[in-house]
């Protein structure tokens, strides 16, 4: 197998919060980034169709010679990912490996709480798919976890809404509705790679003391880990330094929102899948 870059993945800007980290931790690896913005929002989608938007971007991050691929994207982790590790891998090439953003964050959430409760916040998708209090259980049998989904969420944020007083309205609602289920949640995962953009507002509206985490310093940890101990696949990643970005929809809307997520100037190139 040839060598390229690391190619993250997210529906639209939502998985450079993800990259940013990433970056920033292993800053010698070459990254491909993809948001599929034209098709944006995932959240609201069916399973199949999630599968179906997942699946061929995968395929393209392969096409541009991408031996590690990360769904930096918690929608499709949850929809798509299993199908993809376990039925399309083998047969495209099982050399080549696709991770998530669910099982990093599952396997430490529980340090976190003193309470044993754990309250997640992300699309209707991820909720629906009950892949957080799954996999948590599975770590930690003692945490209890509450669900919310946000589905105004992501809309706001790709269309740049999300500071406005409109936004408050949905953003107070849902973490009610996440609070009225337990009075005891002392840390809640934004379960969604988008909403650290909300962070600021976030903190206005929890009980002061709750833990907010943020996934994209847990994923870079979990990545970094992941390439120390697979040696073979760590050398198949390329070492310049560069990042290139890719967007299915306007490179220009790309560039000026992804700079909000992403901390730093990008210049895209618009694919057409
Ligand atoms: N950033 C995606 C996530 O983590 C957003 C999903 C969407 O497109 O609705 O779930």
């Amino acid at each position: 197998m040839s060598k390229g870059p690391i190619g993250v993945f997210d529906s639209g800007y939502g998985g450079l919060t993800v990259l940013k980290e990433i970056t920033e931790m292993l800053p010698a690896y070459d990254y491909i980034y993809l948001g599929d913005n034209a098709r944006a929002p995932y959240g609201g989608r069916s399973f199949d169709t999630v599968y179906q938007y997942t699946l061929q971007c995968v395929e393209w991050f392969f096409k541009m010679g991408c031996p590690l691929v990360i769904i930096a994207c918690n929608t499709a982790s949850a929809k798509a990912l299993r199908t993809i590790q376990q039925k399309d891998l083998p047969l495209m090439d099982p050399d080549k490996r696709v991770l998530g953003v669910i099982r990093p964050t599952t396997e430490i959430i529980g340090n976190y709480t003193k309470t044993n409760q754990v309250g997640i916040l992300g699309t209707q998708g991820t909720v629906q798919s009950n892949s957080y209090p799954t996999e948590i259980a599975k770590f930690f049998p003692n945490v209890t976890v509450l669900q919310q989904a946000c589905p105004m969420w992501v809309p706001l944020i790709e269309n740049n809404e999300y500071l406005s007083a409109g936004a408050d309205y949905f953003i107070q609602k849902n973490i009610q509705q996440l609070l009225d289920q337990s009075s005891d949640i002392d840390t809640i995962l934004l379960a969604c790679t988008h909403y650290p953009l909300l962070l600021d507002k976030l903190r206005q509206y929890v009980p002061a003391g709750t833990t907010l985490l943020s996934q994209g310093h847990i994923v870079a940890k979990s990545l970094k880990e992941y390439l120390e101990k697979h040696q073979p696949l760590e050398e198949k990643c390329t070492k310049n330094g560069r990042v290139s970005f890719y967007t299915t929809d306007s490179t220009d809307d790309f560039d000026q929102q992804g700079a909000v997520f992403y901390g730093k100037p990008i210049i895209s190139t618009h694919l057409e899948l």
